[in-house]
């Protein structure tokens, strides 16, 4: 029997866990089982550490490569015992690795997590590295995910928004005729300032359902300057992280500002930054009567979910899991579906999105 299992691997901006997910790819795609693991809270102030510049990056680096190709077989090892997964049928595993540094101005980007190691740990074909051939390409090398949600999630009948909302806010328009490309960027942040407020007043990793932002209220001088920043205005195709939307942008908008908010206004006023952001991309695409589907961490922050819907124009609001795929697990069943299109070399970006020049087979592959 030809091996028909991909297993995905996704870290994402938010640094909250590793996503592991088995799919089954044939002539159709299913979803077999998935599985977030922790990152120990040294390496992930280690990873938050080299997202910034500072000294000695790359002897930090390198441990840290190792260190996390570990961690990352472990999450894929244990996710194939719990799930009692046939390792023979495993075809190989799509790793998109940590990201450090995202500079598509610059004509980089740079993903963590040696696949070498992973391969040699997990005894399976494992493929990473899938941004950079779309940079070299002339495309941002993000975001990839709307050629899988284009592939699994697209119909012939209704136009259809994705919106992933993890540590950064993405978008995939899938309009229903079928010969329109398909439209796919990143909004702006998502859970990240919001995560990053509320841990610096409290310590909590994240704002429970959305309860403290929906405790105060939205400062609108605040908002504004905020909302100011070009990235939001800037045409498609783009692709943001924490390179731009970090703690330090935010103090300096309000320290230049001379705001005097309370922290809970402060709070209130990122929920309603990041809805608008993500509300206005999606408005700015006149769609008629679109079907709005979420996926990623922000499906479980209520208020943010509520004032998404109270502002963005569509039929109706809800998750992936109406169409078959758990929120939580969209990002990482993606990177399974990416590994087998370069294993069956089959392209797995999207020009229409990333801006690259042509299609491409993506990520190296590091056999077993
Ligand atoms: N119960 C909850 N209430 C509010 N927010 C939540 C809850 N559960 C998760 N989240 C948010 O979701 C985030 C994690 O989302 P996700 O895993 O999609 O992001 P990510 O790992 O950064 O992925 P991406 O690569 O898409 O940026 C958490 O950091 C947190 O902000
Ligand atoms: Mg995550």
């Amino acid at each position: 029997m030809k091996p028909d299992i991909y297993i995905g691997v996704m870290s994402g901006t938010s640094l909250d866990g590793i996503d592991v997910a088995a799919v089954c790819i044939d002539d159709q795609f299913s979803f077999l089982a998935a599985q977030c693991i922790d990152i120990p809270a040294e390496l992930r102030r280690q990873i938050l550490a080299l997202t910034q510049a500072a000294d000695n990056e790359i002897e930090r680096m390198g441990r840290l490569d190792i260190d996390l190709g570990k961690l990352f077989a472990a999450s894929i090892n244990q996710l194939i015992k719990t799930a009692d997964i046939d390792i023979k049928r495993i075809a190989a595993v799509g790793c998109h690795g940590q990201t450090i540094r995202h500079r598509p101005q610059a004509g980089f980007t740079l993903q963590i997590g040696d696949p070498n190691t992973i391969a040699e740990i997990t005894g399976l074909t494992t493929i990473s590295d899938f941004r950079r051939r779309d940079l070299a390409n002339g495309g941002q090398g993000a975001p990839l995910v709307p050629a899988f949600h284009n592939c699994i999630f697209r119909s012939a009948e209704k136009n259809r928004v994705i919106l992933n909302i993890g540590g950064m806010s993405n978008i995939t328009v899938l309009r229903a005729k079928t010969a329109s490309s398909v439209i796919g960027y990143d909004t702006g942040p998502g859970n990240v300032l919001l995560d990053a407020w509320i841990n610096k007043h409290s310590g909590t990793p994240y704002d429970k359902a959305g309860q403290w932002a929906n405790s105060g209220q939205h400062n609108q001088r605040l908002l504004q300057a905020l909302l100011n920043l070009p990235f939001f205005t800037e045409p498609p195709p783009k692709s943001t992280g924490r390179e731009q939307f970090n703690l330090d942008w935010l103090e300096r908008v309000i320290s230049d500002n001379g705001f005097k908010i309370s922290p809970v206004d402060i709070q209130a006023t990122l929920l309603e930054m990041t809805a608008r952001s993500i509300a206005d991309a999606i408005n700015a695409e006149n769609l008629s009567d679109p079907e709005l589907y979420i996926c990623g961490g922000g499906v479980h922050n209520h208020t943010l979910v509520k004032r998404l819907g109270e502002l963005i124009h569509t039929t109706g609001i809800t998750t992936t899991e109406e169409l078959g795929l758990h929120p939580d697990w969209v990002e990482a069943s993606a990177f399974a579906w990416l590994a087998h299109q370069t294993l069956n070399q089959l392209t797995g970006n999207l020009p229409s999105v990333t801006g690259a020049t042509q299609e491409r087979i993506l990520g190296g592959i590091y056999q077993a």
